[in-house]
Order: C-alpha cells, then structure tokens, then sequence
C-alpha cells in the first residue's frame, strides 16, 4: 500500500552529511532520514585519509585557505574557503563529542595529523586509515539512540513542489520515494527538504565509490529547477589497486603523505619529472602523469612503493589498505602495490549558500551533492568530509531559524502509476547502464578533446530519449532510478566541459591546453529554473 509520512525535515541521505544534520535538528525537530541502501553504506564509510582542519600550533587557518585555493587552481570562492576552513576545528570538535575515536600520536594524548597531496602542514585528523568508518559508525550509533526516524532501503525518485496559493513562486514539499521492503511508491511530505545523496562518479566505468554515488540529488535538484554548477571537475584519485579481483579499492593519499613513492613497472619513480612537489602534488597532476606513463608505456598500471617503511609502522598506519592488499597476495610491507586512476569525487553539483539553501525554497543541499564553491577546479585531499560536517551545521542553523515560520505542506497526491506496467525488458537497463559508464570513461575522462565531448554528446542524447521512453512506460525499479539520474547527470558533465574552452584543474583539454587568465565557474541554469536569486558569483 502506498504510504504517506508528514515530517518537519525529510533529509535523503545517511552519510556523514545527512547524519551531522539530522543530529542537530533532532531534539528540536521531527525528521525522517532516508537512505537507498543500508544507512552505512555510502561513500563516507569508505573514507580512509582523514579530515583536513587546522588543528596544529604550527598551523593556520591561512595556511589551509592558500593550499586549498592552489589546489582549486584559481576557481575557489575565497570566502567559501574561509567560511569552511574557520569552522574546522569547531567541526573536529564537534566529531569528538559525538565520541569519534581519531588516532593519537603513539604513547601521548596528542592527536596525529597526518599529510597529504597539496597541503603544506600536517593537518589531517584520522582514525588509522578508516576514518570514515569510525565518523559514520559512531554518528549512526548517535542516530539510533536519538529515535531519528531512519527509512533505509528508500529511494528516493523526484522532489514534491507545491506553489503557495497566491504566488507563483514553487517550494519543496517533500519527495516520492520507492521502498525495498514493499515495492510501493511512498510519500514523504515535509515544511523543509534536505539533499545529503553524495556524488555521482558512478558515471565512470572505474570508480572508487560505492554504488550509491549515481548523482540522485544532482538529478533530482536539477529536475526541480535548481541551478547546477562545475560539473565538468570530476575528480579522479590517483591511486586504486590494480586487480581483476578488486572490484573498488582505494589506496588512500596519506601513504605518499607518509613518504610513499609512485614508481614505473621499471622501478623508476617518475613523478618528480612532472612536478616539484613530486608524489604529493594536487591530485589533478599526479592523476594525470599517470595516465600519461601508462598510455606512454602501453601498461596496465604502475605502482605505489611504501616497502621501505618499517613493517610496524605500515601496520600500525594503514591496517586497512595492508589486509586488503594482502587478500589478493600483495605484502605491501615488502612489494609495491599495483595502481590506476579512478574517478572519485564530483566538485560540482547543487549551487547553494553558506547555509546550503538552493534556488528552490525550503530545499537544501549538502556534502558531496552540493556546490559550495569551496574545491574550485580540483579539490584538496580531506576537505570533502570537512566539507559536509560544517556545511551541514550551518544548514542545520538556518532550518531551525526557519521552521516555526514555515507553513505545513497541502496534502500531495499518491504517485501515479495508472499508465505504466511491469518491465518484460530489463536488458536495456543493463545494457545503457554500461555504455553510458563505458563511453564516460573513454570520451569524458582524466583527458578530453572536442570530439570525443561531441560523441559523448550524441550518445548520450540517444540514451536519454530511450530511457526517457522506458520510464514513462514501465515501473519504477532501483536500477531505473539511478540510471536515469546517471544519464541526467553525464549530460550535464558533457555540457560543462563543453562550455569550458581551456585547461584548469581536473577539466584537461588537448585542444585547449592553456589555463585562461580569468577564472569563471561553469552555471548550468534549468529551463524550469526555480529562480531564487543566491550570489554564487567568484567574489
Ligand atoms: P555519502 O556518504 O556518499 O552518503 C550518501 C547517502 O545518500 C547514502 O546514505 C545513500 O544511500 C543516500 N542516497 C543517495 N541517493 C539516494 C536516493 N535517491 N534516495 C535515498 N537515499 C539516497 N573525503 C575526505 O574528506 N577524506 C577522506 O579520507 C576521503 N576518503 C575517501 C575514500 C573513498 C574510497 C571515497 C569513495 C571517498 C572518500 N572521500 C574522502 C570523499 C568523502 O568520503 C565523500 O565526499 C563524503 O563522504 C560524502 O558524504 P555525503 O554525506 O555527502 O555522501
Ligand atoms: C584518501 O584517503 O586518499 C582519500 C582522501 C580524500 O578523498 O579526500
């Protein structure tokens, strides 16, 4: 039976976004909290690096704003930066009274900071080398004990819009939403509506995410009119283990922070060729040479070395990456680990405020789904899990100012399924699925040019009529839902990178390979554009 649930605040995500603003409204508010999957599953339990704050005497909240806007390489919003990097410690802070447990120098009550690619302190805050784990695990315990009303295996569809009577101004009222447990379509009717769905590198072929990251809140925000900004900066990290075994297997950062070398089949290391800061360039440039050795060579991978670190200290420092490694035979305590590049993190996304608001009124946007302005052109290692705890207070302030003023929602109408049947035809779910990813991968990836862009824009037209087609005919499915937000969201990757006619940060075009001397933000504005204004422009 088709259900319907009235909360103050619906928040679609149970990462580490979702989590830390559902914890701060909880007492004061009622809020249903969804999660397409189990809540754990999501990036942030997969997070291994740590969180970027200036947590050192030796360190300063200058220091992390320059490093930061290097590393975004002349596109970050200054004030953004500041905005996040100020409010780190608070956020750390913040973690820690949640109960937290981050690693501590050994014997000594201080925390270890460790380094990584583009910042120039020690200043990464971690629980060995599963800081997500120990974050999302202990803010889910929160949740549970705080009687959140957590709806895993909910998928969310499309958003609910009312217009006040009156006006002609639309707000968000809610969301439909698929659930596993009876296969109905529920409504989820709320006065204020939070988008907490992560990325979208689910778009690529090789990812390092989880299968959630298929861009739903992307999508879902761009269908209702919100404005979608810098898609074209697809992040993709360095280093993820090389074996026809692993399906996705980060190897994080914070071992070349820790001295770890990047070395051809030859033994040669080769990033100090490409750049002076060597194996802890920005991401951008150190997943860029390495594609460029492999496709130089004719190789699969190359390698990540940290074999001449003493065995104790790789134990006590990446238990995680060791036992994975050593699953599929590799000692890493004496053997350089196989490596490739794969697409991690989506810079772009829901243009927002500092208080996460959208152009859509009562619709918020935060973490990985949102564009803060915080990462510019490429994003800095560990600001992204910084990102979300502080973005998802400041939203969690501005809701709770809000509420008492917001009217409750006019009753929304079931969803429709009068027109539509039963699949008899899933293989062209499947089979768009992978040649949306596949074509991603070959056409709009680390490198690009303006034909492959011009493929990738015919396919992906093609595509999206088709399951444009299958959608209004058949019903609802979990693998329908993220392949059409995944197709929405290559389109609009392919239309970013299209409009940008130079090279900057993780966007690197043969056919423009200079950097232009001004820097601006690629805005894609909807036809059905909700029309709040919000200044996102660069200072
Ligand atoms: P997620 O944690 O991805 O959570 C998204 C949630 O939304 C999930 O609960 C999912 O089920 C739900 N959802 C999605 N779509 C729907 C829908 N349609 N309906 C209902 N629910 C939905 N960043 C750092 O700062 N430091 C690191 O060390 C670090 N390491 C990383 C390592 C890996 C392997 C990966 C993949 C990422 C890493 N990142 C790191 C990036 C960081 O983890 C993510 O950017 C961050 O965790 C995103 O958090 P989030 O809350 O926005 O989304
Ligand atoms: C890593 O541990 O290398 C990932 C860090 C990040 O994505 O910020």
């Amino acid at each position: 039976m088709n259900k319907h649930y009235n909360h103050d605040v619906l928040v679609i995500g149970s990462g580490a976004a979702g989590l830390t603003l559902a914890l701060n409204l909880a007492t004061h508010a009622k809020v249903a909290l969804l999660s397409k999957s189990a809540a754990n599953e999501g990036s942030t339990w997969f997070a291994q690096g740590g969180i970027a704050a200036v947590l050192d005497d030796q360190d300063s909240i200058d220091a992390h704003v320059a490093d930061t806007l290097v590393a975004g390489s002349g596109l970050c919003h200054e004030d953004a930066v500041r905005f996040t990097v100020e409010r780190s410690k608070g956020a750390i802070q913040w973690l820690i009274d949640q109960g937290v447990s981050f690693t501590k120098e050994s014997g000594k009550e201080d925390y270890h900071l460790t380094q990584e690619g583009g910042h120039s302190h020690r200043r990464i805050i971690h629980s060995a080398d599963a800081t997500g784990q120990a974050v999302h695990s202990t803010l889910l315990e929160r949740a549970q004990q705080n009687n959140l009303h957590i709806f895993e295996h909910h998928v969310a569809i499309n958003l609910i819009t009312q217009a006040d009577a009156g006006s002609r101004k639309l707000r968000c009222t809610g969301a439909y939403a698929l659930s596993h447990e009876d296969d109905h379509v529920h409504v989820f009717q709320a006065k204020v509506v939070v988008l907490a769905t992560g990325g979208a590198s689910k778009v690529y072929l090789y990812t390092s995410n989880p299968d959630s990251a298929s861009g739903d809140g992307i999508a879902m925000a761009w269908r209702a009119g919100c404005r979608v900004a810098n898609m074209e900066f697809n992040q993709f990290h360095p280093t993820c283990l090389y074996h026809p075994k692993a399906k996705t297997f980060l190897i994080t950062e914070a071992l070349r922070g820790e001295g770890a070398y990047l070395r051809l089949p030859n033994g040669e290391r080769f990033m100090p060729r490409f750049d002076e800061r060597a194996e802890l360039a920005p991401r951008d440039i150190v997943a860029r040479a390495i594609d460029h050795e492999i496709k130089r060579l004719g190789c699969d991978c190359v390698y990540l070395d940290i074999s001449h670190k003493s065995p104790e200290f790789i134990s006590e420092h990446f238990p995680t990456v060791k036992a994975r490694c050593l699953e599929f035979g590799i000692d890493i305590t004496k053997e350089p680990i196989p490596v490739v590049p794969a697409a991690h993190y989506t810079c772009g996304g829901v243009v927002v405020d500092k208080n996460g608001q959208t152009d859509l009124q009562n619709l918020y946007a935060i973490g990985e789904t949102s564009f803060t302005g915080l990462h510019g052109a490429n994003r800095m290692a560990s600001n992204s899990l910084l990102e979300c705890i502080v973005y998802a207070q400041s939203a969690a302030e501005h809701i709770l100012a809000n509420l008492p003023d917001i009217r409750e929602p006019d009753p929304s109408p079931q969803w429709d399924e009068s027109r539509v049947t039963n699949s008899d035809e899933d293989v062209v779910i499947s089979h768009n699925w992978d040649e949306l990813r596949r074509f991603m991968w070959d056409y709009v990836g680390i490198v690009r040019t303006h034909k492959r862009l011009e493929r990738a824009t015919h396919r992906i037209k093609l595509l999206r009529k088709e399951i444009a087609e299958y959608y209004s005919n058949y019903k609802v499915s979990s693998d329908l839902i993220e392949l059409r937000n995944l197709a929405t969201v290559a389109e609009l990757i392919i239309r970013s990178a299209i409009e940008r006619k130079e090279s900057r940060g993780l966007h690197f075009s043969l056919d423009y390979p200079k950097k232009s001397a001004v820097a601006r933000d690629t805005i894609l504005v909807p036809m059905n554009f909700a029309g709040q204004d919000i200044v996102v422009s660069k200072d």
